[in-house]
C-alpha cells in the first residue's frame, strides 16, 4: 500500500523504532529495496532526489514502485528527496509521489518560510506529506576523501519550532551534526541537540546523512526522536562494487539479467542491515 512519508514517520514514532529512507535511481536499487523490506515484512521510505529522478523519470518512478510495492504487499511511501523549486515538487506530486521534502535550506530563513509555505498549501491539497528542513545539512552522497567538512549550520531548536508552526510542515530535517556522504572520520551527531528539537517541534525527526554514522549514534539518534533515516552513498557504494566485482574478468557473464541480480542482492544486504538497525531488533 502506498503511504506518506508522515504515516510511516508517525507509526515509527508510536513504536519507538525509526523508518528507513532509501536513494534509488536504476530499477536494481528500486529492487533491492522493495525486496528487503518485504523480506523482513517491514514498511520502508524509497526516494529520489532531483537529479536520480531526472535520470531515472518521475513517472517511470512512481509506477514501478507501486507496481513493486503492490506485488510484494508491504506499505511504502514514495518520497521527493531535497526538491530545490516549487516546480519539482508539482512535476513529483504529479507523477504519483506520496511525499515530498523541500529543501530551502541555503536559502535566508524568511524566503526559506515562503516556499516552504507554498509547497505545504500545494502539496496538503492533494493529500501529500512535506518534509521541510531549517540549518544546512552540507556534504554529497558520495565517498569523499580526506577531513570531514566543518558544517557551522547547526538547528537551533527555538527557530525549528518557530519554522514549523509558520510552516505547517509533517516532518521536519534538521541539522544535527550529520553530514551527507561518506568521510574518513565519523560525525558527532549532537544527541541533546535532537532531544531538544523533538519536544520543542512536537513533529517526527528526520536524519539525513545516514551513511557513515555509527550504529551506536544512530540508535542514541533513534531514543532522541529521529523517526526517518535517510541513506543514499552506502547503497551506491555497495552497487558499484558488486557490479564492478561481477564484471571483472576475461570471461565475465556479459548478459546482464544473469549478473544484475547478484548486484540486486548485494545492495539488498546493506537495505537490510539499515532496517534491522533502525527497528531496533
Ligand atoms: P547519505 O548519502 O550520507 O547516506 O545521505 C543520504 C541522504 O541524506 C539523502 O537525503
Amino acid at each position: 500500500m502506498i503511504k506518506t512519508v508522515n504515516e510511516l514517520c508517525e507509526e515509527a514514532r508510536a513504536g519507538h523504532y525509526a523508518i528507513g529512507a532509501f536513494n534509488a535511481s536504476t530499477l536494481e536499487v528500486t529492487k533491492a529495496i522493495l525486496q528487503a523490506a518485504a523480506e523482513l515484512k517491514s514498511p520502508v521510505i524509497i526516494e529520489t532526489s532531483e537529479g536520480e529522478a531526472n535520470f531515472e523519470g518521475y513517472q517511470i518512478f512512481a509506477d514501478t514502485v507501486k507496481d513493486l510495492a503492490s506485488e510484494l504487499a508491504i506499505d511504502v511511501a514514495i518520497n521527493l528527496d531535497h526538491g530545490k523549486s516549487l516546480e519539482s515538487i508539482k512535476y513529483a506530486i504529479e507523477s504519483g509521489y506520496s511525499s515530498v521534502h523541500i529543501d530551502c535550506s541555503k536559502m535566508d530563513r524568511k524566503d526559506n518560510i515562503k516556499l516552504t509555505k507554498q509547497v505545504v498549501e500545494f502539496a496538503h491539497s492533494r493529500g501529500v506529506s512535506v518534509e521541510g528542513e531549517l540549518g544546512h545539512v552540507g556534504g554529497s552522497s558520495e565517498v569523499h576523501e580526506g577531513e570531514q567538512p566543518k558544517d557551522g549550520t547547526l538547528t537551533d531548536p527555538k527557530e525549528a519550532a518557530e519554522y514549523i508552526k509558520e510552516t505547517g510542515v509533517d516532518v521536519f530535517a534538521g541539522s544535527y551534526g550529520n553530514i551527507h556522504g561518506m568521510y574518513k572520520d565519523a560525525p558527532h551527531l549532537d544527541i541533546e541537540r535532537i532531544e531538544k528539537i523533538a519536544k520543542e517541534s512536537g513533529i517526527p525527526l528526520s536524519l539525513h546523512g545516514g551513511s557513515g554514522i555509527p550504529d551506536s549514534q544512530i540508535k542514541e539518534a533513534i531514543k532522541a526522536g529521529i523517526c526517518k533515516v535517510n541513506v543514499n552513498t552506502e547503497l551506491r557504494k555497495a552497487y558499484k562494487e558488486s557490479l564492478e566485482k561481477n564484471l571483472r574478468g576475461a570471461n565475465a557473464e556479459i548478459v546482464p539479467y544473469k549478473y544484475l541480480p547478484q548486484v540486486i542482492n548485494d545492495v539488498k544486504e546493506v537495505v537490510k542491515k539499515k532496517i534491522i538497525l533502525f527497528s531496533g531488533l
